[in-house]
């Protein structure tokens, strides 16, 4: 099968390939949309892919992710990402520089901010070689915090609708992935009044943040598994595959992972078996709200940002109720939603 029929492939308006000799970049953006404003915005992620096609396929998919989420809470640019190929040398202030120019020679198609790989320092050493910068380079915890509180409203959402129940006390939830999105999420739960089973590759972190909030640390397979009300997937890409999905017992997904769904048709999966997936590019569209404010969400002019971030509780009951009627899987129901808002907004779905 040729590149251009490839399942991720949707038609993407521009997919890059960049290299640097002195810095070692390789690196793809690509660009799915660009949108009415002919801007795109998306993160940088720096990974250990396990070969070039691998990063290619996350680089399409997350363009394309990224496209949707912007369009669901109506702000008005097109999807991109850049992947960088960790090559095992470590993120050198010449590679920084080299990604920055290569944002650069795109000239404003596309705006970038921080993924996982990158934080605000990196972001501030690429804006030294482009402009095209997302506003929340210097500050990208307050983007993980911003697209936390999100997925808690989102949360909070899911379990109203699922579970009928207004407030997370006595909730049982499993956390998959405790870095800077994960605990921010978690210390939100536990102060919410949520019991919490937690889990991290890193056993140190699943053990530290397990202490700190009373919760219970266990290893990252046995995460899936257990009996409780939540999974928040707040990790990697793939999480819920064909092994994982058969695994759960739990009556709510929903957590801040991009491309949770290793197969679209999970989400027929797990509607059969009457588990409410909140769609991840609807959930954790609070890190794209926040790159978009210019203020942190706990700040004293933080209240604006948080009620921008309160629409994702209306939105995702939106989509429960829209996939209820239309009797299809959450999904679809918030593919449908984005294309909508895209097209409202002047672009070509
Ligand atoms: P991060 O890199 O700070 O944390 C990821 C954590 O997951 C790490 O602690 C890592 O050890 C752990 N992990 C990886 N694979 C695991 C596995 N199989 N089992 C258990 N733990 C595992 O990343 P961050 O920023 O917290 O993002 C988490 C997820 O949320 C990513 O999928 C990211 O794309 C998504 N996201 C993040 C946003 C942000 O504002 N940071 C915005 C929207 C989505």
């Amino acid at each position: 099968m040729g590149l251009f029929d490839a399942a991720e492939f949707d038609a993407h308006e521009h997919v890059s390939f960049f290299a640097d000799r002195e810095s070692g970049l390789r690196a793809i953006i690509a660009i799915h949309r660009t949108g009415a404003l002919g801007t795109a915005g998306g993160g940088c992620r720096i990974w250990r892919y396990r070969d070039e096609a691998a990063a290619l396929r996350d680089a399409l998919r997350l363009s394309r992710a990224m496209t949707y989420k912007l369009a669901l809470v109506e702000l008005p640019a097109g999807g991109a990402k850049a992947v960088v190929l960790d090559e095992g040398a470590g993120k050198s202030e010449a590679l920084l520089l080299a990604i920055g120019r290569a944002v650069d020679r795109l000239g404003g198609r596309f705006i970038v901010a921080a993924d996982v790989g990158t934080d605000g320092e990196d972001l501030a050493t690429i804006g030294r070689a482009t402009m095209w910068v997302s506003r929340d380079a210097g500050n990208a915890s307050d983007a993980a915090d911003a697209t936390a509180y999100g997925v808690f409203v989102g949360l909070r959402a899911a379990v109203r609708w699922r579970l009928g129940r207004a407030d997370l006390a006595g909730i049982h939830v499993a956390v998959q992935g405790l870095g800077r999105v994960g605990a921010s999420l978690a210390r939100r739960l536990a102060h919410a009044g949520a019991r919490l089973w937690l889990t991290d590759l890193d056993a140190e972190r699943r053990t530290r943040l397990a202490a700190e909030l009373a919760a219970t640390a266990v290893a990252p397979a046995e995460i899936f598994a257990l009996d409780v009300d939540v999974l928040a997937p707040c990790a990697l890409a793939d999480a819920l595959d064909a092994t994982t999905v058969p695994q759960l017992r739990c009556r709510v997904v929903a957590g801040s992972a991009n491309n949770q769904l290793a197969d679209p048709a999970l989400a027929d999966a797990l509607m059969r078996r009457e588990i409410l997936w909140a769609p991840d590019i609807a959930i954790n569209a609070g890190g794209a709200i926040g790159a978009a404010s210019s203020v942190s969400l706990d700040a004293a002019g933080g209240a604006p940002l948080r009620a921008r971030l309160d629409v994702i509780g209306t939105l995702l009951t939106g989509l429960f109720e829209r996939a209820s009627r239309e009797r299809t899987s959450t999904l679809v129901a918030a593919e449908r939603t984005a294309r909508e808002r895209f097209a409202a907004m002047g672009g070509t779905p």
